[in-house]
């Protein structure tokens, strides 16, 4: 099977037993969980999974405040005591933070062994676990060290969305929201109409959103170019999540991203021609699931500065990805710092 395939519900559990059938080979197999993951979704997993008898299961501490390289030390040690090798595997069995950082353990282990994504939450369903960027935050900014590298494969079941709490499903409903906005507009009317997230509809609207991903990240694996679509909403976002982490105030991912969204779809009134009316819609829309955070004025230039450590910038000049029309982007796109307070204040209007 070709690396990084995503497969879905009970056939993916069918080509999971499989693989670790015919994989008699693996000298080893190393679940990563955390608490949370441990109490909810290990149990329906090994129920699913009759063929992992051995394994040894590793837990680490949920939260973003863990993804650094404090828990990577201690899970190569965690590794190199239970004498795991480069024809090991490990299944990392959580949301974004924990297959994002069990891909970089994973991959810098020995210099490499083999994993495999079990996502749990919305948010690592249709973004974090599919694709190959692996990596931790340092200092206080998100994702800055990490290598590009494709699990085995991505399983995506829902059913692990059922214990789930409500503001984590609306996190990744965010990044489903960017899929059809920057690339797919029959997804984004299909979003913008949802009366609940109810999680047996979801399934479809899980599987677009990951064809919109696959797509991009097919045509462009390590973000030369068009990968770059996929950071819509994700300059203005990372930095408001970035200044309000580890306050009172503090957002998850998708709520920083729907901020973003709303503030770049301005931006994008101002740089590519996007309707102000279609801007105007974007922001009637992603309020109605996200309520309005109050960023102070003051705040702005902190938060401005925090973008001059984007991953998308060259040379320190910040770069955003813009919507041309509903469900098409471009990338590579230059703002002065005016037009990004701009857009700041226009999600506070
Ligand atoms: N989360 C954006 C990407 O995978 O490129």
């Amino acid at each position: 099977m070709e690396k990084g395939k995503v497969l879905f519900g009970d056939n993916g559990f069918d080509t999971l037993n499989d693989y670790l059938n015919s994989n008699e080979s693996l000298s080893k197999i190393i679940v990563l969980a955390d608490s949370n993951t441990i109490e909810y979704c290990l149990p329906p997993f090994l129920q699913k999974v009759g063929k992992l008898i051995n394994y040894e299961l590793v837990e680490i501490d949920p939260g973003e405040e863990h993804k650094n390289i404090e828990t990577v030390i201690s899970l190569w040690n965690t590794l190199t005591e239970l004498g795991a090798d480069r024809k090991s595997l490990l299944i990392n069995l959580g949301g974004g933070v924990l297959t994002d950082m069990g891909g970089f353990v994973a991959s810098t282990f020995k210099r490499g062994m083999k994993f495999i994504n079990i996502p749990t939450t919305l948010l690592s369903m249709v973004d974090a676990s599919t694709g190959g960027k692996t990596g931790i935050d340092f200092g206080n900014l998100k994702n800055q060290i990490g290598v590009f590298n494709l699990p085995e494969m991505v399983l995506v079941s829902s059913q692990f969305l059922s214990t789930l709490e409500a503001r984590q499903m609306r996190s990744g409903l965010a990044e489903m929201i960017k899929h059809g906005l920057i690339a797919d507009k029959k997804h984004w009317n299909s979003l913008n109409n949802l009366d609940n997230l109810d999680i047996t509809s979801l399934d479809s609207l899980i599987k677009q959103s990951v064809a919109v991903k696959i797509e991009v990240v097919t045509q462009d694996p390590t973000e030369q170019g068009l990968r770059k679509i996929l950071n819509f909403g994700h300059t203005i976002g990372h930095a408001v999540e970035t200044f309000y982490m580890n306050t009172d105030k503090m957002l998850f991912h998708g709520e920083a991203i729907a901020i973003g969204m709303i503030a770049e779809a301005y931006l994008s009134t101002l740089k590519t021609g996007f309707e102000m009316e279609d801007a105007d819609k974007i922001k009637e829309v992603i309020l109605e699931y996200f309520p309005k955070t109050a960023i102070e004025k003051k705040d702005f230039p902190a938060i401005l500065d925090l973008m001059k450590h984007d991953k998308k910038n060259v040379s320190g000049v910040i770069s955003f990805s813009l919507l041309d029309d509903i469900g098409s982007c471009s990338y590579d796109c230059y703002a002065l710092p005016e037009e990004t307070i701009e857009a700041l204040e226009y999600y506070m209007e």
